[in-house]
């Protein structure tokens, strides 16, 4: 154990100009790309690259809540289930929950409750998965953004997104969204996630120790990177529903052809003329 200890002390996080192993400043996050409404069975969908980690979230709901006796008469039950494929890491992960996905899904779950207006649908319940198909550091903070689209693309109303980031200490540095290695040999990691429009916070975790001062200092980095994620989820839910002027002349039915042209006015009878008949 001393020297797992010895060689974790030894592997270097940051150069001297103060950049990370992977090249960024303490305050820079990874690439982020989010995608809304990629399942088509799900009534919400989204999908989330983060750095290394590629995440799915899938919503149903709100729903008629099962087992029956789960049912609130008076809200809606809003139920996560975070879980990590297999494949998503290097050494095999035992499929299956485990005590760290268990509180996942629940941290999950209790940051939604606080968003969506639950007491709107009683006896039901909004079920949100997060599927983890690559991991690499920060999947809660993955999971739960994207499946904040999800809820969204899913129309279950919310009081807003809720938009996750986590930002830890390596070699006494506070940097924002610690990688794999950074989690892995790193000093602290402490994951929270916020309601942008009113600056709530609905998930706030630690792992390692900061003092006052570096905890302010993830908290302000966190919040920043939080807002920034905010504006991704908001531009993925506009690219899924904004409308151009070429989709609705691609939907709207083809123009009726044109009334035919004014026929010519019959030539006006002579005066003495009364017709075949006369009078
Ligand atoms: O993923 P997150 O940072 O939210 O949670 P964590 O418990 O701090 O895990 C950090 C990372 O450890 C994960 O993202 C995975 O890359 C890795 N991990 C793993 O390799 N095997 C596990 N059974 C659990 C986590």
């Amino acid at each position: 154990m001393e020297d797992i200890e010895h060689i974790e002390k030894k592997v270097k996080l940051m150069d001297a100009s103060g950049r990370r192993l992977d090249g960024r400043k303490s305050d820079e996050l990874r690439p982020i790309r989010v995608e809304a409404g990629v399942l088509r069975r799900a009534d919400g969908s989204a999908y989330m690259e983060w750095g290394g980690n590629r995440v799915l979230a899938a919503v149903y709901g709100p729903r008629e809540a099962h087992p029956r006796h789960l049912q609130d008469p008076a809200r809606a039950l809003v139920q996560c289930r975070y879980n990590m494929a297999p494949f998503s890491v290097s050494d095999r992960k035992r499929p299956g929950p485990d005590r760290r996905s268990v509180e996942i899904s629940k941290v999950i779950s209790e940051a939604f409750s606080s968003v969506v207006f639950a007491e709107q649908f009683p006896r039901t319940s909004v079920d949100i998965f997060i599927e983890v198909l690559q991991a690499d550091a920060g999947t809660r903070c993955a999971g739960l953004s994207a499946a904040s689209v999800a809820l969204a693309d899913a129309g279950v109303p919310m009081r807003d997104l809720v938009a996750s980031c986590a930002s830890g200490k390596i070699e006494g540095v506070v940097c924002v969204d610690l990688n794999k290695d950074e989690d892995n040999f790193g000093d602290a990691d402490c994951p929270m996630a916020i309601v942008p429009r009113t600056g709530e916070i609905v998930l706030l975790q630690m792992d390692g120790h900061l003092t006052y001062d570096e905890f302010q200092k993830a908290m302000d980095l966190s919040i920043g990177a939080a807002h920034r994620i905010y504006e991704l989820q908001r531009d993925a839910l506009r690219r899924r529903y904004s409308v151009t002027l070429e989709d609705i002349l691609k939907e709207s039915p083809p123009l009726p052809p044109p009334p035919p042209s004014e026929e010519p006015l019959p030539p006006i009878p002579p005066e003495d003329d009364f017709g075949p008949e006369g009078i």
